[in-house]
């Protein structure tokens, strides 16, 4: 199988970018940013205390978390219902970064991750693919652009989708999520030694799928 890794920070346009390529390319496109919003999910939902780390490995216990894929798209399985929508908001998202830095549940995810990649052509994306999860990936990508840049479309984002923010709140809540992300004591964000760095910063999205999909290409026999 042909494995791809795509790590960066938060807003660099990694599943937007990781999705139209893989699509071109016929390989799927895994997220795993939802497998640790489903664990979030499922925390949130026996009401645990997101700060207890002994509380968040319990919740593992008999829970299942699976991956399908439904026309090329990644739906994600909690118990055996669908989750994939319910992942998505700003409260889940915090969950999900409070119980990605319990090693527990790093590893409660890992063969799940491991397996897709065993059994598929597939780009892969999120903080450790290419470091932890699948270290001798084909091709391994560390995605990045400067914090203004994500800023600048975040903010751009959340104007257009009518909410009031101010830019520099914006800002300094990506700076700081970097620093969380990437001082973090298990998996931190970090490129991989033999990863190709693509910065986005003066990209279009479009010129940014180009630039991945020329680096996966090339490497492509
Ligand atoms: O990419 P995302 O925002 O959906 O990720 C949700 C959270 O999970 C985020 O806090 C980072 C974490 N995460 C991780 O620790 N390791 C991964 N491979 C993917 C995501």
């Amino acid at each position: 199988m042909f494995n791809v890794a795509i790590d960066g920070p938060a807003g660099a346009g990694k599943s937007s970018i990781a999705r139209q390529v893989a699509q071109k390319l016929g390989f799927i496109y895994i997220d795993t940013g939802a497998l640790y919003r489903t664990v979030g999910l499922n925390a949130v939902n026996n009401g645990v205390d997101l700060k207890d780390t002994s509380a968040i490995e319990s919740s593992l216990d008999g829970l299942e978390v699976e991956i399908k894929f439904i026309d090329d798209e990644q739906r994600v399985y909690m118990n055996g219902t669908d989750v994939s929508d319910k992942i998505r908001t700003p409260e889940i998202s915090l969950a999900a970064s409070a119980v990605s830095s319990v090693p527990k549940v790093r590893e409660f995810l890992f063969d799940l991750q491991k397996s897709l990649a065993e059994s598929n052509n597939s780009i892969m994306d999120g903080r450790d693919i290419g470091t932890v999860v699948l270290p001798n990936a084909d091709v391994k990508i560390f995605l990045t652009a400067s914090a203004k840049a994500r800023a600048d479309r975040r903010y751009k984002q959340l104007e257009e989708s009518g909410e009031s923010v101010v830019w520099q709140d914006v800002y300094d809540d990506i700076v700081k999520r970097d620093y969380d992300d990437s001082h973090r004591a298990i998996a931190p964000l970090k490129q991989a030694d033999d990863a190709v760095l693509a910065d986005t910063s003066e990209l279009t999205l479009e010129q940014s799928i180009e630039l991945i999909e020329d680096i996966i290409k090339r490497n492509l026999k």
